[in-house]
């Protein structure tokens, strides 16, 4: 071998370093109507992401999984912290049948258990504080009797509000002082047992919580003004919110620990902020950011990350906002959303999923003879809405520019398609009609459901699901006619 072939052979061997190290992406599965999991690795393949977090262990999603060579994180859902944290065998009945068998018969490349899903979040009132550390020692000490600890990975993905700072500045992090003792137990044990810390930094909420929280400093475009930390400057959140960490990291004596960047992303509905614009401008810079593997100013090196996420939900709460269904970077459907460089496959442009079946063309709307001040009206909105998805509706969303009408056609449609087009579902007392035109305008699209798939357990739980909604929304229909 010459000297060229070596050279050669030693740049395509760090590619394929590269392309493992490359973006990964978060695969929530809580929508009516789910893409097929063959369709989502297909997906993800043909976008050449190598890296999935999943926030279940979807026997599913899981086995599509199989053979791709995807590295995944597996999740347990924080409703199952406390039956995990109180009995060994609960931990070792749940590797074996959620990481074990996976491995060894379908051949699925599991490298993390990420155990409860942000269970700090002050939100959550300490519900999970006393259980999360019992349950991730009993998930790790079933790892190593199954003798899978070498490969697979124990961690807890965890908001950014775990932390925080004494000065405002990156240098004056450390944990939160109410679960400063639980995070320095935790943060040992992860380092003890070669594990990572995985954190959840989201821009997007910050703005969204704080009016005054400078634009800006939220994207990757160095516009706004840095932040200066002891001769460091901070030219955005992400730096400065990951560095805090590295210095509470650093001052507790772990400051080697690695970082897993578990959710990072921005919504494109549902908020004046979150639209496609910025949701570009946020994704592609944080891509280009990290794609020099240049780091943060505390953290020199590759940044391990995963986007938040690869595809819209429509059954997500919307507790936090009406965004949070909206943070694909694809559409329900598997449609990119804007264009988005990976920086994973040669065109540089997102594949859209292939081989969706759609149901028929047609849309429920509000007849034109139904009157706006019928006193059907509201309670008819106010129980698709409730049932269906209104969320782009409103100021500054994609929807925000319809009219009354437009308004409540939006919402009978919306149920309409959740109900899998049955012409039960467009039967708003005198209010709705069926359409064959598309309603649609600019922004504002009128959806057309995918064909239902009654694949696996979860989705045959939510047919059942769908089918008592419309049972109770025939009910509501009778009792308002
Ligand atoms: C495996 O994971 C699924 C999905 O999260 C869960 O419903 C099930 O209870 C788990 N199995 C065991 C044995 O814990
Ligand atoms: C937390 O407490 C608030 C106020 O007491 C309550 O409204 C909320 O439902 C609680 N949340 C949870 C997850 O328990
Ligand atoms: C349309 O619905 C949204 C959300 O419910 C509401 O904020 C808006 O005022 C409505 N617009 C009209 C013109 O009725």
């Amino acid at each position: 071998m010459g000297w060229l072939s070596v050279a050669v052979g030693m740049v395509s061997l760090l590619s394929l370093v590269h392309s493992v190290t490359g973006i990964g992406a978060n695969w929530g599965t809580q929508a009516t109507h789910p893409l097929k999991p063959e369709t989502v690795v297909r997906l993800l393949k043909d976008n050449g992401i190598q890296k999935v977090k999943l926030f279940d262990a979807d026997y599913d999603s899981l086995r599509a999984l199989g053979k791709s060579g995807i590295e995944v994180m597996v999740g347990i859902p924080n409703d199952m912290l406390a039956s995990l944290a109180s009995s060994m065998k609960a931990a070792e009945k749940w590797v074996a049948k959620n990481v074990s068998t996976h491995i060894t018969t379908n051949d699925v490349n599991i490298r993390y258990v990420a155990v409860g899903n942000e269970p700090f979040l002050a939100t959550y009132n300490g519900s999970f504080l006393r259980t999360t550390f019992p349950a991730l020692q009993n998930i790790q000490s079933a790892l190593i009797k199954a003798g899978l600890s070498n490969q697979v990975k124990v961690t807890v993905p965890l908001n950014a509000d775990v932390y925080e700072s004494s000065t405002t500045l990156p240098s004056g992090g450390d944990f939160r002082a109410n679960i400063h003792d639980l995070m320095l137990a935790i943060v040992k044990f992860l380092s003890d047992n070669g594990a990572p810390f995985t954190v959840n930094i989201y821009p997007f909420i910050s703005l969204y919580i704080d009016p005054n929280f400078p634009v800006e400093y939220g994207f990757f475009d160095g516009n706004s003004s840095p932040v200066n930390d002891g001769g460091t400057s901070y030219y955005n959140m992400f730096d400065a919110n990951h560095d805090t960490l590295v210095w509470a990291l650093q001052k507790n004596g772990f400051g080697n620990l690695p970082i897993i960047v578990g959710e990072i992303g921005w919504p494109t509905d549902g908020d004046e902020n979150a639209n496609l614009n910025y949701a570009r401008r946020f994704n592609q810079g944080f891509l280009s950011h990290i794609s020099g593997g240049k780091g943060t100013p505390m953290r020199p090196g590759p940044v391990d990350a995963y986007l938040f996420s690869l595809i819209d939900e429509d059954a997500k709460s919307i507790d936090p906002g009406n965004f949070e269904r909206h943070w694909g970077i694809f559409t329900f459907d598997g449609l990119p959303k804007y264009p988005l460089n990976l920086g994973t496959t040669n065109s540089g442009s997102l594949v859209p999923a292939r081989n969706v079946q759609y149901l028929e063309r047609k849309w429920c709307v509000m007849k034109p003879s139904a009157r706006l001040d019928d006193p059907q009206v509201a309670s008819s909105v106010s129980y698709a809405c409730a049932l269906a998805d209104c969320t782009s509706l409103g100021y500054g969303t994609s929807c925000g520019g319809l009219d009354s009408r437009g308004n409540i056609s939006y919402a009978f449609n919306s149920y309409y398609q959740k109900h899998n087009q049955l012409d039960g579902a467009c039967k708003f007392p005198g209010l709705s009609m069926i359409t064959k035109i598309d309603p649609s305008t600019g922004s504002c699209k009128f959806e057309i459901m995918m064909q239902p798939y009654y694949g696996g357990a979860g989705q045959r739980l939510g047919s059942l699901q769908m089918l008592l909604g419309l049972v109770s929304g025939l009910l509501f229909l009778l009792t308002v006619m």
